[in-house]
């Protein structure tokens, strides 16, 4: 499963980015307005850092205005994907621009059928937003697993990206789905590596390798 970061800052980016394990970033316009800079130049420092798909959000309801937006910023750089609101007119600009070669992210996506209609529509990749779906009392990663199944059903080469992953659990869940990305903020990413039991060990080994040093006269 291919690894995502859910942010558009770029300290925890290269940070992060620097394990060798990301594989693309995920941006919308609330982690923009999280951070400073022009929008165009945020998106084009996190291509130059990640080598990989990196979603910039288009703000347009219409779909001319989202085809609009999205070729200005598929011209920052080639690891730009196009990332539209699951609507009427958001798949129909995903239409238009697979005709263009232009990579689409399917966003805000909270059903089965939105899903395959993104998937119809010819997008690249696709959005179910997991956290928010639990916090409305619905077992997110249900829909991933729905989704996985009918992509599979009819061979769609749409991606799933798992988003809003709110917990170090949605990641192992992604992973028993077999989802082929999860795109995880900064903080759960730290948090996949810890264990206490693992500092509790490295501790003890330290303290015990004292005593082996001081055995052999120091
Ligand atoms: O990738 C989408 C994600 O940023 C949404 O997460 O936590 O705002 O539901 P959240």
């Amino acid at each position: 499963m291919k690894i995502f970061l859910d942010t558009a800052n770029i300290e925890e980016i290269q940070e992060a980015a620097a394990s060798g394990l990301v594989d693309g970033v995920t941006t919308n316009p609330t982690l923009i307005s999280r951070v400073e800079g022009k929008f165009e130049d945020i998106i084009r420092e996190i291509c130059e850092v990640v080598d990989g798909p990196v979603s910039a959000e288009v703000v347009s309801l219409d779909s001319a205005g989202m085809v609009a937006e999205a070729t200005e910023l598929a011209k920052i750089h080639d690891n730009v994907v196009v990332k539209i609101p699951m609507t009427k007119e958001g798949s129909k600009a995903i239409r238009e621009l697979a005709g263009m070669g232009i990579r689409t992210n399917c966003t805000l996506v909270f059903s089965a059928n939105q899903a395959f209609i993104a998937a119809k529509a010819g997008a690249s990749f696709v959005s179910p937003f997991i956290g928010r779906l639990d916090d409305a009392g619905q077992v997110g990663m249900d829909l991933v697993r729905e989704i996985l199944t009918i992509y599979d059903n009819y061979c769609f080469d749409t991606e799933v990206i798992v988003a809003s992953v709110r917990h170090p659990l949605h990641v192992v869940e992604s992973l028993i789905a077999g989802a082929h990305i999860a795109t995880i903020p900064h903080a759960i990413f730290e948090k996949m590596f810890r264990h206490s039991l693992t500092d509790k060990g490295i501790d003890a080994f330290l303290m015990d390798w004292e005593k082996v040093k001081e055995r052999q006269g120091g």
